[in-house]
């Protein structure tokens, strides 16, 4: 007799679950001012206790049961993933679980040239890194952390030496901060293989302090990159994506546009995030999440635990960005550097 399999979950809108993005560390080595801002992320800041942090062998299991729940592609996040100790050795053990199609890494890039290739040989397939300016003043403005921008070219380098390409760059748009940034950054990019995404603005958190009109929007970010390159729209690769796709007409490549505030995309959301201290959130605006890590503790099996996960999915009815007004703005929502990008 085959074995019967049970059916995957559909949340309250009949979306699947297939993408896990965990973070690894709420702790990062930059201060990029739509993120982390230097002001609340101070010397004082407290950071999470070591001792709540997920194990490696905690966020394995983790995502050996989500599997079973329809989960195909994992993402590591942070914070700055690679401030974490030892991430090789976890995305080892995460390469070698069946079901896993698609292991990722979401990075600052600073440390990708002394781990790239460790990176590489545990298995992990590809990075996305950030990138919000490619002039070196614009560049340490928004990270308020003191790096040149020679590190992050140098740290995408060093990925792609490694094999962890084709690289997917993502650059978060603040008007009055890096606009002016746009067309020299795609101008950089294009032909080179890179895909450029651009980011608008969003309100994740309640410590950035977001304001609208601080949003240059996704039409204005096209209209400005087509003056000089004209673009045709290209169709979705896969169902949830959450970038729009753009190809230069010349033939130079593709670009991305996510535009989770003029043009919301909650409609097939099929992601899911867990937090470094093991909390599940259902969307990237949450105030609030389901505590993981308690119950793995306290001893739960791998069948209670599923059993966890999908009433939880099932229960999901998340779609921030389509109801998003200057209230929910001012949410006590979690912050991005905890729950990852
Ligand atoms: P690929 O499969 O490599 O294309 O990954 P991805 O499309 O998931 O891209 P990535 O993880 O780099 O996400 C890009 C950015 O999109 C994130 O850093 C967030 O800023 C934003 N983003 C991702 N998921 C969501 C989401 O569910 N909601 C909203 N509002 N924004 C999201
Ligand atoms: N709005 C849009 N994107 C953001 N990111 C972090 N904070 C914000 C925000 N407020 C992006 C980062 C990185 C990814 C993890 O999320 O630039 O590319
Ligand atoms: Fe760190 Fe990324 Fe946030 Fe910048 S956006 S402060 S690099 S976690
Ligand atoms: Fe998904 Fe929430 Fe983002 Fe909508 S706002 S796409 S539900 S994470």
């Amino acid at each position: 007799m085959p074995e019967l399999l049970p059916m995957l979950p559909r949340d309250t809108r009949g979306r699947p679950l297939r993408d896990l993005r965990i973070s690894v560390t709420d702790r990062c080595n930059f201060r990029c001012v739509y993120c982390m801002p230097r002001a609340v992320f101070g010397p004082d800041h407290a950071f999470l206790p070591r001792a709540e942090l997920l194990t490696f062998g905690e966020i394995a299991r983790m995502v050996a049961i989500f599997t079973r729940l329809g989960v195909e592609k994992v993402r590591l996040t942070g914070g700055e993933p690679l401030v974490r100790r030892e991430i090789p050795t976890l995305v080892s053990l995460l390469a070698g679980i069946r079901g896993v199609q698609d292991l990722t890494l979401t990075t600052n890039g600073v440390l990708l040239p002394e781990h790239a290739s460790a990176l590489r040989e545990a298995g992990l397939h590809r990075v996305t890194v950030s990138l919000d300016a490619d002039d070196d003043a614009t560049f340490r403005r928004m990270n308020d952390a003191g790096v040149p921008v020679s590190r992050v070219l140098a740290g995408i380098e060093a990925a792609e030496a490694a094999g962890l390409g084709p690289i997917k760059l993502n650059m978060v748009v603040k008007r009055g901060w890096n606009e002016h940034a746009v067309l020299p950054m795609a101008r950089r990019f294009r032909g080179t293989g890179r895909i450029l995404r651009f980011i608008e603005y969003m309100d994740v958190g309640h410590s950035n302090g977001w304001r609208l009109d601080e949003v240059t929007s996704a039409d204005e970010i096209l209209a400005t990159i087509s003056a000089e390159f004209p673009l045709e729209p290209m169709a979705p690769t896969n169902p949830g994506e959450v970038a729009e796709r753009y190809r230069y007409a010349d033939g130079a490549g593709e670009i991305g546009i996510i535009a989770s505030v003029s043009r919301p995309f909650c409609g097939d959301c099929n992601r899911a995030r867990l937090s470094a201290d093991g909390q599940l959130y259902t969307c990237l605006f949450a105030t609030s999440g389901h505590d993981l890590r308690t119950l793995l503790r306290g001893g739960a099996s791998d069948g209670d635990l599923e059993a966890t996960l999908r009433g939880i999915w099932e229960a999901r009815d998340d779609r921030y960005s389509e109801i998003r007004s200057a209230e929910t703005a001012t949410l006590p929502k979690v912050e991005m550097s905890y729950i990852g990008g």
